[in-house]
């Protein structure tokens, strides 16, 4: 799996004349470097620049510093993650910035190993950070440099060793000393020219050496695989239009978040008494959640349960929950 030695050369000069002004794009000796890039990486893992940009600013308008964070609150946290969704990353990156700033010194440790420690970060995360804070020869193989490389190649993403491909041909990579830069150069060039849908072969600065364009039988690139799932959701109401909420549930993305009853089976549900409201679509990320909605006037609850109204509630809803408030608002209506 050999790339042309040309390619980072050719990379690192499309991305001197193209790269957005990015919030975290702070200079190589700003002491904001590495709060910024840690929160940045943290928001981009599973969201596109454009939706973190104003998640990221608000941010670090109101948690200035990793220490600042670091002291904070995870209702504060999350509330100020609300609606960035995937809430995991944001208590991640609370327990994270606490153990760099309690057993780090608020430094970045130097090796990979280290740094897959701390929570939240994996490969990906490591080697980003590894590279963009430190300079150090590293790729952070996102879905977008998979992209590059398997368009290069005109060979299928699952067919490409990345791990092999980037230790084969490391001396080229990294020849320019520009390791910051590379790794997000590979990520900017992903995201702007090698798009997954319409690419800009055309005009891109690769075309010579790419087997994509120059294939008459192109690869496809691979897709998100959407999830669909059948949710029933079952709410207590009360006429002061409050909703019975419990953080007990077993829903993955939204466990531990304020959610009413929910159940994926609905057969093994006693559904008598309970009005339905509503059916509706509601997609997180890759997922295609089908929801029924319905509802029933209560005045006992179950115990695991509590009143919410939505306007009072200075707890964090997820958006999730939000939506369902919505809906059986119509009912006061
Ligand atoms: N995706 C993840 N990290 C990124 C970065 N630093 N620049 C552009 N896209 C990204």
């Amino acid at each position: 799996m050999h790339i042309n030695p040309i390619l980072s050369k050719k990379i690192l000069a499309w991305y001197d004349n193209n790269k957005r002004k990015l919030p975290w794009r702070v200079g190589k000796k700003s002491p904001k470097k590495l709060y910024y890039r840690l929160l940045s990486e943290f928001m981009l893992q599973q969201t596109q620049v454009k939706t973190v940009i104003p998640y990221f600013n608000n941010f670090t308008k109101k948690f200035k510093t990793l220490k600042s964070l670091s002291i904070s609150s995870e209702r504060e946290v999350l509330k100020t993650w609300e609606g960035l969704g995937y809430y995991r990353r944001a208590r991640n990156l609370l327990a994270c910035s606490k153990k760099l700033v309690r057993d780090h010194g608020s430094r970045l440790p130097y090796s990979l190993e280290k740094i897959k420690k701390l929570p939240g970060i994996g490969d990906y995360t490591g080697n980003a950070l590894l590279g963009l804070v430190y300079n150090m020869p590293t790729i952070a193989v996102d879905g977008n440099v998979k992209r590059v490389f398997s368009r290069i190649l005109n060979k299928e993403e699952n067919k490409i060793n990345f791990e092999n491909l980037i230790d084969k041909n490391k001396k080229n990579f990294f020849k320019t000393n520009r390791n910051a830069d590379f790794v997000e150069a590979l990520m900017e060039f992903g995201a702007l020219v090698c798009k997954p849908k319409d690419p800009n072969c055309l005009t891109c600065c690769l075309k010579k050496t790419c087997k994509y364009f120059k294939s008459k039988n192109k690869i496809r690139s691979s897709k998100r695989k959407m999830i669909r799932k059948n949710y029933n959701v079952f709410c207590y109401i009360n006429k002061k239009k409050q909703i019975a909420l419990t953080k007990e549930n077993k829903i993955g993305f939204l466990k531990n978040f304020y959610l009413p009853t929910i159940i994926e089976d609905a057969n093994s549900f006693n559904n008598r008494n309970w009005k339905f409201l509503k059916n509706y679509q509601n997609p997180i990320s890759n997922l295609k959640l089908n929801i029924n909605l319905y509802y029933k006037f209560a005045k006992r609850i179950p115990q695991s349960h509590n009143w919410y109204s939505l306007e009072k509630n200075k707890e964090f809803i997820p958006s999730f929950t939000k939506k369902i408030f919505k809906q059986i608002s119509t009912l006061f209506k």
